[in-house]
């Protein structure tokens, strides 16, 4: 088994779960400024579009900055040949790992038979990781998924792709039919170890869901016997989160200001000389993130959804700083 760059990996492994349309190169950037995790992840492409007409578009989730390794590339598909070719693809791209996408309920990804479907599918899964082995063959591969598709599938879905030799897999303890709201099944963890015990014990195991501190991450981890866990939404708006510090308001401040600014820096080709650019609006989710549990958040936050450039959020924050200081 290849095992790769997981296998020089201190335990517990803590890790940014990747996140379309959030965990983008900006976003990655602001947590090795502030607290890095042991792994990046990317957000996730398509194996068939990145063969398609629209490959250019695919590709650009697939850019990264060599401080970020180790960084691993996620893709989704259903179809072995396209898994194949995009394998060779990453490798060439110069990733750490390839992670396969088998839990996103996203409709349009279950459509083509990718994402949360394959788990109705065990053998296409199992064919699909093989293809990924073989177009990448010095390249460690994972999965990432659920624990079932409608009601918990334990022995059948994990055991099956533990069968496969992954070099890790994350089990994002919900069924597909629970999406992201109900409380995750950690307590299904144990039981996930002991199997991986059994069938691949090599195999590391990362757990996810619900998890919303560092604390609390350690603490998950001890309990379960697990090998790390991947924090999703608990992590936006909050690039300390792996160095454990709570920021002050001057220094959430900052971050959301350089945040905006690494987001230009890697959109300035799209940039006008207004400073504005089609891409802007979508940084605004980081802005939400940011502020909220301070005095005068919410009034913050509804300016900065207003702005159109990062020099009018400088301008909204500066204002917010005169009001706070005449309060
Ligand atoms: C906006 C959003 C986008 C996501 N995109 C991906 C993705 O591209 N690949 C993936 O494996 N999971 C994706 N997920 C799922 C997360 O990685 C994670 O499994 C889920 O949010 C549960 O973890 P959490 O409770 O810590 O957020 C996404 C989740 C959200 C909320």
């Amino acid at each position: 088994m290849e095992m790769g760059f997981w296998g020089k990996l201190k335990r517990p492994i803590m890790a940014v779960a990747p996140m379309s349309g959030v965990t983008d190169e900006a976003f990655r950037l602001m947590f090795l400024k502030y607290g890095k995790p042991d792994i990046f992840w990317t957000e996730f492409v398509s194996a068939e579009g990145l063969f398609s007409e629209g490959r250019k578009f695919c590709l650009k989730p697939l850019k990264f900055n060599p401080k970020e390794r180790p960084i691993v590339a996620q893709i989704f598909g259903s179809n072995p040949i396209d898994c194949q070719k995009t394998a060779g693809l990453i490798a060439e791209l110069g990733f750490d790992g390839i992670d396969i996408n088998m839990g996103c309920p996203d409709r349009n990804v279950e459509k083509q038979g990718s994402g949360a479907a394959l788990i109705k599918d065990l053998k296409l899964a199992k064919e699909i990781i093989r293809a990924t082995k073989k177009g990448a063959p010095m390249l460690p591969v994972s999965v990432k998924t659920r624990i079932g598709y409608e009601k918990n599938e334990i022995e059948e879905w994990i055991a099956g792709l533990l069968e496969e030799n992954l070099a890790a897999l994350t089990v994002h303890f919900r069924t597909r039919k629970e999406l992201y709201f109900s409380p995750a099944h950690w307590e299904l963890a144990q039981e996930i170890v002991k199997l991986r015990d059994k069938i691949s014990p090599e195999t590391l195991i990362l757990g996810n869901g619900d998890v919303k501190t560092f604390l609390q991450a350690n603490q998950l981890i001890k309990e379960t016997g697990l090998d790390g866990v991947l924090i999703g939404r608990g992590v936006v708006g909050n690039p300390w989160f792996f160095s454990d510090k709570s920021p002050n308001v001057p220094e959430l401040l900052k971050a959301i200001v350089e945040h905006a600014e690494i987001f230009d820096e890697l959109h300035k080709e799209d940039m006008g000389e207004d400073g504005c650019y089609k891409q802007f609006d979508s940084i605004k989710k980081h802005f939400h993130a940011y502020t909220k549990g301070f005095r005068g958040a919410k009034e913050l936050r509804d300016s900065l959804m207003k702005v159109k450039n990062t020099a009018e959020a400088k301008k909204a924050i500066e204002s917010f700083l005169k009001l706070s200081e005449n309060i």
